[in-house]
């Protein structure tokens, strides 16, 4: 059944908010051993952006999380689909993730992350649902703030559907 999709994001929006947090991230990073760890699938196209935004260099890598069912809310079991490839022992960690919602799968996450002895680990979220929290998780890099409302579009889904609009939009 077709959904209707409402703007919320604009290109230019998005575009000027990832610039935004990779000018915080190199300034932050310069001079150390920054890891990417996006998570799949939604933050790959936050991420692809980002990383080409940055003026200093960056590993990257990817971790799969799924909370079972495919509903628009996590439920709260969670497993790591896909791990990252590298120790990351003595780097600097930037969790890269489309949205932050209840805060479940990310503390899962950052607890699986922090295993591997990191020197550092933050998390940047291109949209925080603070509202929504379940869970204490800090973002240290969040793009957009918005309160309730399930959202589409630039990598992120409902169903598989979606991914690959260039905007983010609500759906009705
Ligand atoms: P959390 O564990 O509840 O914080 O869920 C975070 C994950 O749920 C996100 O990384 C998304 O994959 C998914 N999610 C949460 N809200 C939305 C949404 O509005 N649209 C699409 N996926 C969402
Ligand atoms: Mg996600």
């Amino acid at each position: 059944m077709a959904k209707e999709l409402k703007l919320l994001f604009s290109r230019k929006e998005i575009a000027e908010t990832v610039a935004r947090l990779a000018r915080e991230i190199s300034a932050d990073y310069a001079g150390k051993r920054l890891v990417l760890v996006g998570v799949l699938k939604g933050a790959f196209v936050f991420l692809a952006d980002l990383v080409r935004e940055l003026t200093i260099p960056a590993a990257i890598e990817f971790v799969r999380i799924a909370s079972y069912g495919a509903k628009k809310e996590s439920c709260g079991k969670i497993q790591i689909k896909k791990d990252v490839e590298i120790t990351l022992e003595g780097k600097d960690v930037l969790i890269v993730e489309d949205i932050v919602d209840t805060g479940l799968s990310l503390k899962f996450l950052i607890e699986h992350l922090r295993a591997h002895h990191p020197a550092s680990l933050r998390l940047c979220a291109l949209v925080d649902k603070k509202a929504r929290r379940e869970v204490e998780v800090q973002v240290d890099y969040t793009g957009f703030a918005m309160a309730d409302g399930f959202i589409v579009g630039y990598g992120i889904d409902f169903n598989e559907r979606y991914r690959a609009l260039p905007e983010i939009f609500v759906v009705d």
